[in-house]
């Protein structure tokens, strides 16, 4: 039996902590119950939120509807050969417990993606990446239920149509696709990938093992990064904007120290911290708010109760870069739900 909840409050269930009632509330431990639940939004004519991890959400006061919390947990080896194996890990699995395991169990290629905040059915919604790894390199499989049509199916990897930060379980097309696992090949060999400059500089010269470079993406992230338990905070707050190889060499005459990330032939990666640092924007504290004096990238709750605090301050960064540079920043996390509780 599904235990249906109404006027639930999401304030611990979301990583920025902020204050938000949802409608109606359910979580789910199963397939069978995550069916379940997407019957019921229907004979509510509920539309359905979709809740991990809580940390890529920006929540709203209201969010209407039916929050559906996916509790699916469980790992297990789904096929094994001399060299590989595919993982299955379910949607409400932790992440880093799952990037742990998976490296004590001797299957190699996660390691960069070490701590990084939220569940497992999270990862390729935004096609999560760290250190020179994205999750997209290693999926199999993505095992999805469609809120539309009820049933359950399987992705490949070419059909999650994954790019930065992005996937088709962001797009109007596959919206209602609802991940409830995750299937990832990993190595039994142990390899390493070291090329991102951050990394490398904290690796020792020669030969390194995969336990280091976990280790050593553990201690960054620790030292450069909020933990979110104790701070409140969505990781990244802006996505780093891609702009075409005219607009990156125009800036790089103007900011001769300006970091650039070339994508192809015509486009390029700029960083959306250095800008914010540049402006003066780190540590900078208004509405409750803050910039990270760690990392430009990272926005801290202090003390705001409501979104409407962190977009207002975030307006005025993404006003203050765009007046700079001429560069428009986009978010990274989600908002959701209104601002009001009608
Ligand atoms: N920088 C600053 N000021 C700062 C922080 C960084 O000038 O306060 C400069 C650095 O010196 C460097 C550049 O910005 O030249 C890039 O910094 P960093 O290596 O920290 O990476 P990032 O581009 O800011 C991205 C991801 C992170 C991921 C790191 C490491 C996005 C939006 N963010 O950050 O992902 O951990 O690379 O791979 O792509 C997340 O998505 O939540 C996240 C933390």
């Amino acid at each position: 039996m599904l235990d249906v909840q109404a006027n639930f409050q999401l304030g611990s269930l979301n990583t920025l902590r902020l204050e938000c009632v949802a409608e109606y509330y359910v979580c789910v431990s199963s397939v069978e119950e995550l069916k379940e639940a997407v019957l019921e939004a229907k004979r509510r004519r509920a539309e359905i939120n979709l809740l991990g991890g809580g940390s890529n959400l920006i929540l709203n006061r209201y969010l209407p509807g039916m929050t559906i919390h996916l509790g699916l947990s469980g790992r297990s080896v789904s096929e094994e050969s001399n060299d590989h194996v595919v993982v299955c890990l379910q949607a409400g699995e932790d992440w880093h417990d799952a990037v742990l395991w998976a490296n004590a169990e001797g299957y190699f290629g996660l390691e960069n993606l070490a701590l990084i905040p939220g569940s497992v059915g999270a990862g390729p919604v935004q096609n999560i990446g760290a250190y020179g790894v994205e999750i997209s390199e290693l999926i199999e499989r993505v095992h999805v239920v469609d809120s539309q049509s009820g049933k359950n199916e399987s992705l490949s990897a070419d059909e999650c149509g994954f790019g930065y930060r992005n996937s088709v379980f962001k797009s109007p097309k596959g919206k209602h696709l609802i991940i409830s696992a995750i299937e990832l090949r990993l190595s039994k060999h142990p390899h390493v990938t070291i090329s991102y400059p951050a990394l490398k500089d904290a690796l020792p010269t020669g030969s390194v093992s995969p336990a280091q470079v976990l280790a050593a993406v553990i201690a960054i992230r620790q030292s450069k990064l909020p933990d979110p338990t104790s701070e409140a905070n969505v990781g990244s707050f802006f996505k780093n904007p891609i702009v075409d190889r005219v607009t990156a060499e125009r800036l790089q005459g103007e900011h001769p120290g300006m970091p650039q990330y070339p994508v192809d032939a015509n486009t390029v990666k700029l960083s959306a911290a250095w800008m914010i640092d540049q402006l003066g924007w780190r540590g900078v504290e208004d509405l409750g708010v803050s910039i990270s004096p760690k990392h430009a990238l990272v926005m801290v709750n202090k003390t705001a109760r409501y979104a409407s605090e962190v977009i207002e301050f975030s307006n005025k960064i993404t006003s203050s870069v765009a007046g700079a540079y001429g560069v428009v920043l986009e978010r990274e996390p989600e908002l959701i739900g209104t601002d009001t509780s009608v």
